[in-house]
């Protein structure tokens, strides 16, 4: 047995507090509103619709960066110089394959399995063939984050292509992280255009402060648990569809429901009238345009334009494209719903609504959506199991019991 390095400070179970300024007597259902601690890692300015990774403006690094550069400068919080950016680059590029074990698993799984839940799975198997697993300390965090990062896009592109009983596309030394990911789950390496759109795609993803996703690998790793057991249980809790399910719900109700533009009114109106809540909109922060939704409209705008024009040479999804004279543009489709959602309830698109419909146009099939989203957020979440444990707390909040008490137990025969 490998010999466990976690240091447990004596006053990380210290008493808990009293609930100094928070009103004792008031819920906070849902932690709305709720600050849980202090980060240096992402800003997300919900009035103004901003959004900063490490004081940065994300249009900023959308413009300027890659998806390397971004996950270097969150887990370091730094942006690399260029050598550090080669050195780190490198590191995923060597950590990309996975152990045969994984492999092995990959293809045992039941062929129906939603590739979230194999993702979670694997992730947590990959543990198991991690050197450094029982290394607690930062320098081993780090490595197994890199890892983590690296071997994601791996385990979904070889899990979704031996669902489809395709032959798997190993990974490529040569592309960049975002080329080869798109590589390996399309067996076909991409333009510099899509490449270039699928690395803004993985950029607006890679954080976004304490979402529910991002939380609960923060408690996971606040009791000083592993970190792949906090990127274990982010992924479960992203693969909800208030969360990062959403996109997938999206391209789906596009596609199989709505399908025309002049559908949309009707549809959105009946949804709204039976109190539904409408994918894609809505958001717990961004009480405006979320700016991730902007830089993705744009996108979407261009490349459906492209679509129009026949100048897309991408991997048809057949289950779409036998459908595909049916269907009008899902961006046109999105413009109208966002623009009467914002007209008549206030309620403005998130970066789900525009990232459905330019996955969808870049190729990537649907059910690749949600763990899509989980592989650029690995970089988050590791960088926010780091931030955790560098000064940790053991987060554990409290549950107000409304229950009665003091009842009388009743023997199983008389009840
Ligand atoms: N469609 C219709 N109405 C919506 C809505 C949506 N997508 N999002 C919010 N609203 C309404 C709510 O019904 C509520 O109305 P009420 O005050 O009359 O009851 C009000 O706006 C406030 O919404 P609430 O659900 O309290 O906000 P929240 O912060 O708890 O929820 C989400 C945020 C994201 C869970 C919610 O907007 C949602 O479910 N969106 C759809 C799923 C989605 O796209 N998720 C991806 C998020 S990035």
């Amino acid at each position: 047995m490998k010999k466990d390095t976690r240091k447990i400070k004596e006053d990380y179970v210290a008493d808990e507090p009293l609930l100094c300024s928070l009103d004792s007597s008031k819920t906070y259902k849902g932690l709305v509103g709720i600050y849980v601690d202090e980060s240096l890692i992402t800003f997300i300015d919900g009035e103004n619709g901003k959004l900063y990774y490490r004081g940065y403006p994300l249009i900023e690094l959308v413009n300027n960066s890659t998806f390397e550069e971004v996950a270097y400068l969150l887990i370091y919080g730094n942006l690399p110089t260029v050598s550090e950016l080669e050195k780190f680059s490198n590191e995923l590029i060597k950590e990309r394959n996975i152990p045969d074990s994984i492999l092995t698993i990959l293809k045992s799984y039941p062929r129906n399995t939603t590739r979230i839940e194999l993702l979670r799975t694997s992730v947590s198997a990959l543990s198991l063939y991690d050197a450094d697993d029982y290394d607690y300390s930062e320098e081993a965090n780090i490595r197994k984050g890199i890892r983590i990062i690296a071997k994601i896009p791996t385990i979904l592109a070889f899990a979704h292509r031996i669902q489809g009983n395709l032959p798997l596309v190993e990974p490529s030394k040569e592309l960049s992280h975002a080329g080869n990911y798109y590589y390996m789950m399309t067996g076909k390496k991409p333009s510099k255009d899509f490449e270039r759109a699928f690395d803004k795609v993985l950029i607006c993803h890679a954080d976004h402060s304490i979402n529910s996703s991002t939380f609960s690998c923060r408690v996971t790793v606040s009791t000083l648990s592993d970190i792949y057991s906090g990127i274990t249980s982010a992924i479960g809790t992203l693969r909800g569809p208030l969360h990062g399910g959403a996109n997938e719900r999206v391209v789906n109700i596009l596609l199989e429901e709505i399908k025309r533009k002049e559908n949309v009114m009707p549809w959105v109106k009946n949804k709204l009238e039976n109190k539904e809540m409408i994918m894609g909109f809505g958001h717990r922060v961004y009480k405006t345009w979320d700016p991730r939704a902007l830089i993705l409209r744009e996108l979407s705008r261009e490349f459906w334009e492209k679509e129009k024009k026949g100048e897309i040479d991408k991997i048809p999804d057949q289950a779409h494209e036998d459908h595909r004279e049916d269907i009008d543009s899902l961006f046109e489709m999105t413009e109208i719903l966002a623009d009467y959602m914002i007209k008549t309830k206030n309620i403005y698109p998130n970066v789900d609504l525009y990232s459905a419909g330019l996955l969808h146009v870049l190729g990537i099939p649907t059910p690749l959506f949600t763990p899509l989203f989980a592989a650029s957020r690995s970089a988050g979440w590791v960088t926010h199991a780091l931030e955790q444990l560098k000064n940790n707390k053991l987060i554990r909040p409290r549950l107000r019991y409304i229950g009665e008490i003091n009842k009388k137990y009743v023997n199983i025969e008389e009840r």
